[in-house]
């Protein structure tokens, strides 16, 4: 099969993966509204090109929180890479680095983040989510740190964890040889494999800490010199209340689709956020993006750039480090066509004057 856009990715995933692995990755909470919103809400914006603008070539680069990117398309962090291809967190990274952009690497990786940032080429942010073992969360901070992370992803959208049906009817598992390396050494490494429903659901209601506050960013801002970003805002106040309390950037995000269903889609809660922001801090967004007009309508709305979260396991279980190669590559043609046929030379000069 021609791998022509990043549903044909999905199609071919779709058929190598496993079951426990592939609804893993693609289900989001309940009805999944919100997940089929992140997409549709896209579909329903048009762009009002320019025409006649000379152009012959197109800037994609840009930067987030002060680090130079190819393209205003980095990764999302997304979990457990192996159960994808064997070379996991590792291929997804050294992918990232070639083409010049950035990793959020999640909590949950089945490599080491110091292995991770050992084969990085580009920034990794670190995402975190704060264990109700705060000896543990403060150890992940310092690991990062000292790992060389660029910053630090804070995870909101998640006190409990979102039901993503097909996870608790597969007893969602890690198979024999997988662990979450991260939290490994404090021997919170793996989670129940003939459970009640997921199990990954049971590590999360067991290990995480669901009353996690605004004094828990205030701690997280105030403990690292990095700078902190919120995962998982959806609403003005909250972005601003973030900014209040110490962090540098609010990445718009409903999980995927994976938490509260019908949340609203990202890039429909994303011209509050921006306008309650008004400048301060940066905004990235993730959600749905598959095309390149969705990195423009992103920044046109506001975002700094985006974060892909399937489409990058999707690589990965299609051809590892090459498969994410190819994703990406897909992402920046059809970025350039979209700039081009916009009429748009830089990344910067994408407003709202296009919608
Ligand atoms: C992990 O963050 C997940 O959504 O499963």
């Amino acid at each position: 099969m021609d791998l022509v856009n990043l549903f044909d990715y999905e199609a071919v995933a779709r058929e190598r993966l496993d079951r426990n692995a592939f609804d893993y990755y693609f289900h989001g909470a309940n009805d999944e509204v919100t997940l089929r919103e992140n997409r549709a809400a896209f579909d329903r914006i048009s762009l009002r090109y320019r025409v006649l603008a000379g152009l012959t070539d197109r800037d994609h680069s840009t930067s987030v929180l002060g680090h130079d990117i190819s393209m205003p398309v980095l990764a999302a962090p997304t979990a457990f890479h192996k159960l994808a291809h064997p070379d996991g967190e590792i291929a997804a990274v050294s992918a990232l680095g070639a083409a010049r952009t950035a990793m959020i690497l999640s909590s949950l990786s089945t490599v080491a983040m110091e292995d991770v940032v050992a084969a990085a080429t580009g920034p990794v942010f670190f995402q975190l989510y704060i264990y109700k073992d705060r000896g543990l969360t403060d150890e992940l901070v310092a690991r990062a740190e000292a790992a060389g992370c660029a910053g630090i992803a804070l995870t909101v959208d998640a006190p409990v964890w979102g039901r993503r049906e097909p996870d608790v009817r597969n007893r969602f598992s890690l198979p024999d040889g997988i662990s979450i390396e991260n939290a490994a050494p404090a021997g919170f490494g793996g989670f129940p494999e003939h459970g009640e429903g997921s199990g990954l659901a049971e590590y999360v209601a067991s290990l995480f800490d669901p009353s996690i506050d605004w004094d828990d960013l205030e701690w997280l801002a105030g403990r690292t010199p990095l700078p902190v970003l919120i995962k998982g805002v959806a609403r003005g106040d909250d972005a601003v209340r973030s900014l209040d309390h110490g962090a540098a950037a609010v990445v718009v995000s409903n999980h995927g689709g994976r938490q509260l269903d019908t949340a609203p889609a990202t890039i429909d809660a994303l011209p509050e956020v921006a306008a309650a922001m008004d400048g301060r801090g940066e905004i990235l967004l993730d959600g749905g993006i598959r095309r390149g007009t969705d990195v423009v309508k992103a920044l046109a709305r506001g975002a700094r750039a985006v974060l892909l979260g399937r489409p990058i396991l999707w690589g990965l279980a299609v051809d590892g480090a090459a498969g994410v190669t190819g994703v990406l590559d897909i992402m920046r043609d059809e970025l350039d066509t979209a700039m081009a046929l916009c009429g748009v030379s830089s990344v910067g000069e994408i407003d709202s004057e296009l919608l």
